[in-house]
């Protein structure tokens, strides 16, 4: 007979632990219950159990200290933690000392059978996500995958060291929201989290408007101004498509990075720069740096660290996570009410290759969360959802024009980039007059972002 499952659940609510440990037992699992951390230490190490269950918050020892211990007594177990807050931080704390995952209370029990069953190998079989309108903390970054979790960690290490960092991914793959974790998990949370679009800035307005201006430095100087690198004081400076900033102001960039201080435009005081700087970008800066596009001693200043987020569709195991968060999202800001999500829909998003990332799915998941006519999220919703947004080389190509193909993957790149014309007109391959031509003579209506 094959040995059955251990499992050693450690809470300290007496109920709980009761009813989990009959249905387990139900389920033919060997399980042992402790009502305390320093119990259930004792239970781990003579019952080596396959997987452990534990509380984040107990009397004495909590969940992050069991792992703590279990880390240093180099003793191995799958642990899964159960709190009770939607908090990133000891999330990230959790998955930083080794827990295999994380679960919020109430309790979903389909969802921790499911976890379980990953912790012991197995991949299970469901047939819907239920969701749950428990509490929603907004800018959460959700997943499972070993990516997204060594992701976390590096969230962790690199809010507590106030360091250059460099977010590098495909568009829509999270960037921004990670570089506001680091800024928010940092001791520096309160002070300002300062973005700048640099593909969105104009020449001659990026220096004021980065390092501020004296009182009649130029015609419409009336006043003096403070800019964003004063603006963002010890806190964050978010670089945003750093790859577009123009050759040559790169030096600039380079000496307030380098020297840590500025002057503003028309002054002669040195101020001081103490924001840390996150930059991100969704192009590759070395290819652009062997091109003579982007300086080699900017780009190594900047990437002292390195985030990489991998595309949606390297980490699909995050999909059904990312649904679940992203209809709850929707639900709220909309007022519908989707409860149930088939696993049919869920495996059409498998198929899917997500060029436009969580981004793409999150507007996927808005047309079919206000299309659908009840709380629940048909497959036939999505299906055409998911063609309309789908990349028209990747599967079966219809038979269309050269005139007729151009001029839908030009809609298909433009609604990729949110109708950035610079950045549509470089993946084409065009210059920008091209590209506006094209859009003119295919009558393709773009709407300002
Ligand atoms: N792991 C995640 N969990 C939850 N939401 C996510 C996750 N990743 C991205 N999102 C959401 O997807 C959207 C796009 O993310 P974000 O703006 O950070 O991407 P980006 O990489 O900066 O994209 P771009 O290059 O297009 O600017 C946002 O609404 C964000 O909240
Ligand atoms: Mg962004």
């Amino acid at each position: 007979m094959l040995k059955p499952v251990k499992i050693v659940i450690i809470d300290d609510n007496l109920e709980l632990l009761e009813s989990l440990e009959l249905y387990f037992n139900e389920k033919g699992y060997a399980v042992f219950t402790a009502p305390t951390g320093e119990v259930g230490l004792g239970l781990i190490k003579t019952e080596c159990p396959d997987v452990v269950i534990v509380d984040l918050r107990l009397p004495g020892m909590g969940g992050l200290e069991l792992l703590k211990v279990l880390k240093t007594d180099g003793i191995e177990s799958r642990t899964i933690v159960i709190t009770a807050y939607q908090d990133m931080e000891t999330t990230v704390q959790a998955i930083k000392l080794g827990a295999f995952d994380y679960l919020h209370k109430p309790i979903d029990i389909d969802l921790l059978d499911a976890v379980i069953d990953k912790a012991l190998g197995e991949v299970p079989e469901t047939e819907s996500i239920k969701v749950v309108d428990d509490e929603f903390k907004e800018n959460t970054i959700v997943g499972r995958s070993h990516e997204l979790k060594e992701i976390f960690k590096l969230i962790g290490l690199l809010s507590a060291v106030k360091t250059t960092v460099l977010v590098v991914g495909e568009s829509g793959t999270g960037k921004e929201l990670v570089a506001r974790a680091i800024h928010y998990h940092s001791q520096y949370s309160a002070a300002p989290f300062i973005a700048i679009n640099c593909s969105a800035i104009v020449d001659n307005l990026l220096e004021s408007e980065l390092f501020g201006h004296e009182k009649g430095s130029f015609t419409g100087a009336v006043a003096a101004k403070k800019g964003k690198l004063e603006l963002a004081g010890n806190g964050t400076l978010f670089l945003d498509e750093i790859s577009e900033v123009p050759i040559h102001l790169q030096a600039k960039f380079l000496r307030f990075i380098q020297e840590r201080e500025f002057e503003r435009v028309g002054g002669e005081r040195k101020i001081r720069f103490n924001a840390r700087i996150i930059a991100a970008t969704n192009r590759d800066l070395k290819e652009m740096v062997k091109k003579g596009e982007f300086r080699e001693d900017l780009y190594f200043r900047l990437r002292v660290f390195e985030i990489d987020i991998p595309p949606l569709r390297q980490r699909k195991e995050d999909l059904s996570l990312l649904v679940e968060y992203l209809v709850k999202k929707i639900n709220r800001t909309t007022g519908k009410k989707i409860r149930q999500i088939p696993m049919a829909v869920i495996e059409r998003f498998m198929a899917h290759d997500w060029p436009g990332n969580i981004r793409e799915l999150e507007n996927v998941l808005i047309k079919a969360v206000v299309l659908s006519k009840d709380d629940c999220l048909h497959e036939s919703g999505v299906v055409d959802l998911l063609q309309q947004s789908s990349d028209p080389h990747a599967e079966s190509l219809p038979l269309l024009s050269l005139r007729e193909m151009e001029s839908r993957h030009i809609k298909y790149v433009l609604d990729h980039c949110q109708n950035n014309i610079s950045q549509a007109a470089r993946i084409l391959g065009i210059t920008r007059p091209t590209l506006r031509s094209k859009i003119k003579s295919f009558d393709l209506t773009v709407a300002k972002r």
